[in-house]
């Protein structure tokens, strides 16, 4: 029987969540996929995963495709706004197959985030407390790979632009947000947990400018703008408006500590130190 059942695992942290279950020597065959695409399926079939076919919004397959499983991963869905029906058909799923133990990732100080996406995350995380079932919620802080999308840009007009001022971000890679759901999945003691997960090293966008600037030798300023300025600026740059909207508005929120924490939660469950970013920049930089 199939133990454990990883969502989203065709994603970039799911696949990373994959690797880090292989890394722990749980067999491919021990784990079950949910996934919601023929193509994907027959990869992760071929790879020996035990695939369960479902789609998040698809409320009626979702307890058929988790029957047997007894501890679920839910990695939140990547449809902003659609995602508490969603989520709440998962977790109606997870309880109506008799899923144990359900370990969720939500969003760093969800409860008190001014992050536009903390509402979602928290009604998730209320229906999941709701639900009975043990749980554990990985409030996940940014990834540090978020930072790489505009590092092209930053290197070809030698300047950042942001609306955080001198806000501290302490992001974390998502192979190491991955090892840490893979610990919490597989291990005991998590249950009724909530745990703060970001990176233990933090930078202000200057500091990031700086780190930029000593790596490729170029010079590179951050240059702090309005909110609204930021805003147009991102959808200037080809970004939807509701990601643009977001985006400026984390960083404007950001200096009141929303994607900051220095409890090194995550290196603790990982029993490593985090991704530094400027490891993650020079692995960028050499490709
Ligand atoms: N902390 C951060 O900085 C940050 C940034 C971006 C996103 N996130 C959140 O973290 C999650 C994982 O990140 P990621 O980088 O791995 O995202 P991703 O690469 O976009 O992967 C999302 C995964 O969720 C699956 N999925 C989405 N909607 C689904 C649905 N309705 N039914 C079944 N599966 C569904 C996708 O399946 P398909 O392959 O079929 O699309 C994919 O496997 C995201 O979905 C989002 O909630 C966090």
């Amino acid at each position: 029987m199939t133990k454990y059942l990883v969502t989203g695992a065709t994603g970039q942290l799911g696949q990373l969540v994959l690797n880090a279950l292989s890394e722990k020597k749980i067999l491919n065959s021990d784990i079950a996929v949910l996934v919601r695409r023929a193509d994907a399926a027959a990869e992760l079939k071929s790879k020996g995963y035990d695939v369960r076919m479902g789609d998040y919004s698809d409320a009626d397959k979702l307890a058929a495709a988790f029957a047997g499983i007894e501890r679920l991963l839910l990695i939140s869905g990547s449809e902003v706004g659609e995602r508490l029906p969603q989520h709440f058909n998962v977790i109606a799923g997870a309880k109506e197959a008799g899923v144990k133990y359900i370990v969720y990732t939500s969003l760093l100080k969800a409860t008190s985030s001014k992050i536009g996406l903390a509402p979602e995350h928290v009604g998730t995380e209320e229906a999941i407390t709701g639900s009975g079932l043990d749980y554990t919620f990985l409030r996940n802080g940014w990834y540090a790979e978020n930072y790489l999308m505009a590092l092209p840009q930053i290197l070809e007009l030698g300047q950042h632009f942001g609306a955080a001022g001198d806000a501290k971000f302490a992001p974390a890679t998502r192979a190491d947000l991955a090892e840490a759901a893979a610990v919490v999945l597989t291990g005991e003691g998590h249950e009724g947990k909530t745990y703060e997960l970001a990176g233990d090293y933090s930078f202000t966008y200057a500091d990031y400018a700086d780190t930029i600037a000593e790596l490729s030798g170029k010079q590179i300023a951050y240059v702090d703008m309005p909110e609204a300025a930021f805003k147009d600026a991102l959808t200037g740059a080809g970004l939807p408006e509701p990601l643009a909207a977001l985006l400026s508005n984390a960083d404007a929120v950001a200096a009141e500590g929303w994607l900051f924490d220095d409890s090194k939660t995550l290196s603790r469950l990982i029993g490593h130190p985090t991704t530094p970013i400027k490891e993650v920049l020079q692995a960028a930089m050499a490709n």
